[in-house]
Parts: structure tokens; C-alpha cells; sequence
């Protein structure tokens, strides 16, 4: 299979191929996610609410992030590798920024970072960039301004903040970036950023123009049951799954069911012999 790169992203915006990303923080969902054929894998710092059960994303660190991203990299052989950057990675001050851009790829091995803002944060992304680094965008609603935003619902209602947003796609574009999710905004004003950029758009709650589309692989899968934003779309109900083998589990060790022959090791006879003959002559 053929490598997913920014330059392929490009042209599949340009051939209207749709782009699928997910999140990503482990090895065994990065081999599947490989095998699916997903075009790029995020190791998204919603980890930190779906994996570690932080209340929101701004206690993750960048030990987090790099330990999952190595996890998902080793499991990972076409897909392209993107590494959230975490909350005050990148705000105080750009030079802290591009090191911490550079450690994700150095020690995390992505191949690319996510921060998130517009304008705010352009000469940081520009700077990035010209380190050498692929950064993807995030707009719209971002989750790291959570307090900011004062919540977690719908951007981009009125036309001064249409305007905004579109001049904070724009500004992510001229800075460099290869793409830009765009979260939690009405498909209209998705579309319009989606037509006027030369860069796909990759969407999370943004409609169906976007140029591709992004999940939480544990919402999608049922792994993750705190709340389920209108956007997500739950394509496997896995908890009740798990939680009948967990019960299984417990009730076949309690009653003694297993281990059975099937999982257990046995003795050679001669050796079983000669264990017998000396816990007699004891
Ligand atoms: O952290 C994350 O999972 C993300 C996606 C929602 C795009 O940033």
C-alpha cells in the first residue's frame, strides 16, 4: 500500500478523494487502522478525557503525547502520523514551541504536530513549518480554549465570526500548514472555507463539504460513554461487549471453570512420576 503523505493529501483534495483520519493512541489500533487502510492516524490529546479520564485536554503533557505516538508509530507502517500538540506546548513563546514540535517527531516519531488556533498562533505555526515540520491546523471549536469558549458547543454562528474564522483558515494556509480540521462549525461556513483553500479541510462536526472527515475512535467505537456530542456517529457498540467478558471472566474463575485443560500446562508422566516418588519421601 502506498504511503499517506501531506503531498498525497493535497491531491486527493485536488482528484475530490475523500480523506479519513481517526484518533489513535495505541499499537494494536494502529496495526488495524493500517490494515483499514485510515489515511492519518492522530494521536489526539483527547486522550486525556477518553484514555485517561481527565475532565477535559489541558492536563495532558507532552510525556503523554510522546509515549502514545511511539506506541501508535510501532504499529504503524502508511498511514500518516500526527501528534497533538498539548495545551502550552506552544503558547508561551515560539522558540519553546518549535522545540516541543521537534520532540514529537524526534522522540514521539509523527510525522507531523497539530496546534490548535488561527491567526493567534501564525508565526508560531510558520516558524514549525520552517523547522522542517508538517503542522496541521485546528479551528474552530478548540477544545484547549475550553474555559475560553466557555464550553464545548457550535462556533461560528454569526457573520463576524464567519469572518474571523475564514481569516484564521486563511492565516493557517499562508503560515504553511498542510491542512486544517475544522471543528464543531455549521457545513456552510465549512464549505466555504473548504472551496477557498488550496489545503484540505478536515472536518469533525463540520458538515459533509469538508475534504475529509476526523472521529474519536473511542467515540465511534462505544468506548466512551461520558457524553456523545450530536456530531458522532457510533458505529460499534463495544462496552457491552467488553463488560459480558469481563463478567464471564469473574464468574468462570469464581466457580473454578477455568482454567481448563485447554489453558493449562501438564507434567511428562515419567517427570510426574519422579515429583510423586519424592513428595513421598518426605
Ligand atoms: O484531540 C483530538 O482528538 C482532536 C480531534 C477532535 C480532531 O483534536
Amino acid at each position: 500500500m502506498e504511503k499517506v503523505t501531506t503531498t498525497k493529501l493535497r491531491q486527493m483534495k485536488q482528484e475530490e478523494m475523500k480523506i479519513t483520519m481517526l484518533t489513535c493512541y495505541d499499537y494494536p489500533t494502529s496495526c488495524l487502522m493500517n490494515e483499514v487502510g485510515i489515511d492519518v492516524l492522530l494521536v489526539g490529546d483527547s486522550l486525556g478525557m477518553v484514555v485517561l479520564g481527565y475532565e477535559d485536554t489541558l492536563p495532558v503533557t507532552m510525556a503523554d503525547i510522546i509515549r502514545h505516538t511511539q506506541a501508535v508509530s510501532r504499529g504503524n507502517k502508511n498511514c500518516l502520523l500526527v501528534a497533538d500538540m498539548p495545551f502550552m506546548s506552544y503558547e508561551a513563546n515560539i522558540g519553546e514551541a518549535v522545540r516541543n514540535a521537534g520532540r514529537l517527531v524526534k522522540e514521539g516519531m509523527a510525522h507531523a504536530v497539530k496546534p490548535e488556533g488561527g491567526r493567534r498562533i501564525a508565526q508560531t505555526i510558520d516558524a514549525i513549518v520552517k523547522a522542517g515540520i508538517p503542522v496541521l491546523g485546528h479551528i474552530g471549536l478548540t477544545p484547549q480554549s475550553v474555559h475560553q469558549l466557555g464550553g464545548f458547543g457550535l462556533q461560528a454562528k454569526t457573520v463576524p465570526q464567519i469572518e474571523g474564522l475564514l481569516d484564521d483558515a486563511k492565516a493557517l494556509e499562508e503560515a504553511g500548514a498542510f491542512a486544517i480540521v475544522l471543528e464543531c462549525i455549521p457545513q456552510e461556513v465549512a464549505k466555504l472555507i473548504t472551496e477557498r483553500a488550496s489545503i484540505p479541510t478536515i472536518g469533525i462536526g463540520a458538515g459533509v463539504y469538508c475534504d475529509g472527515q476526523v472521529l474519536v475512535t473511542h467515540d465511534i467505537l462505544g468506548l466512551f460513554e461520558r457524553f456523545r456530542p450530536k456530531f458522532v456517529k457510533k458505529y460499534a457498540d463495544l462496552m457491552p461487549l467488553m463488560k459480558e467478558a469481563l463478567v464471564k471472566f469473574k464468574r468462570e474463575v469464581t466457580s473454578g471453570k477455568f482454567p481448563g485443560p485447554e489453558h493449562s500446562f501438564r507434567l511428562k508422566e515419567g517427570e510426574l512420576k519422579k515429583l510423586k516418588k519424592v513428595e513421598q519421601s518426605r
